[in-house]
């Protein structure tokens, strides 16, 4: 019974692998490191005092790929101590509370990730495939706020008075200009993310959604 559960589940997950495969935004194969798995680690694991590169805790840096590979077995999700520390409900959980946990499709690309090998992707060619026309909130810039931004600004993790996990938080941001101003680094505001500028194609793509109006489309 066991085992045919277990099967189950692991075919739903090559399905759901195959089926992500071709990712508009992405044009190699797979899932890329850099521009998919890494942001997740930046955006929820490296506050003060948790694992970066200065703080180290528990001796973990999940700032670069080396550091966050010391915690992963590849082609081994379930046996990789990152995986478990995500998924696990019990005093072990990370983020710890009252940080929300990672979505169910960031632990999906994490367990998908490490089940191809956890190769070290970088510059999977985003912006030969960048859309920047009629960008959606729903489509797209959300998708970028919830890997980038969302893990230090949500409900319980308000860093600086913001929040953006949804649509009218976010559109306040907008409308007072901190948003942009952030993210290009505009002198006088705080860069944003904190551990360096969101690739290009991310920023044409907020750009364009805000030129329409930041509409909740
Ligand atoms: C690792 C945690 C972290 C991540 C990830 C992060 N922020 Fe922040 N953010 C902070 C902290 C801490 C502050 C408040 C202190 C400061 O201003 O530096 C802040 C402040 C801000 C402010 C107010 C800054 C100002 O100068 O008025 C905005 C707007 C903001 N963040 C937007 C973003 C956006 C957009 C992203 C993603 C692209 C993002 N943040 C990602 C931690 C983070």
């Amino acid at each position: 019974m066991k085992s045919r559960i277990l099967y189950s589940i692991i075919i739903s997950r090559v399905i759901s692998y195959t089926s992500c495969k071709h990712d508009p935004l992405y044009s190699g194969e797979g899932i890329c490191f850099e521009s998919q798995i890494l942001p997740i680690f930046l955006s929820n694991c490296t506050s003060s005092s948790c694992h970066n590169s200065i703080d180290q805790a528990d001796g973990l840096n999940l700032t670069t790929y080396q550091g966050i590979m010391k915690e992963i077995k590849k082609y081994k999700p379930l046996e990789s101590e990152i995986y478990e520390a995500i998924t696990d409900h019990g005093d072990d959980m990370m983020p710890p509370p009252p940080r929300p946990p990672l979505t169910a499709e960031q632990i999906e690309l994490v367990y998908n990730w490490i089940g191809s090998g956890a190769p070290n992707d970088v510059g999977c060619g985003q912006v030969l495939n960048c859309y920047t026309s009629n960008v959606a909130y729903s489509v797209t810039v959300r998708g970028i706020l919830n890997q980038h931004c969302t893990g230090c600004h949500n409900v319980s993790v308000i860093s600086g008075g913001v929040i953006l996990t949804n649509y009218n938080d976010v559109k306040v941001q907008v409308d007072n200009g901190r948003l942009w101003a952030v993210i290009t680094h505009q002198a006088g505001y705080s860069p944003m993310p904190p551990s360096g500028m969101l690739d290009s194609c991310s920023i044409r793509q907020i750009k364009n959604w805000i030129n329409q109006g930041a509409p909740n489309n």
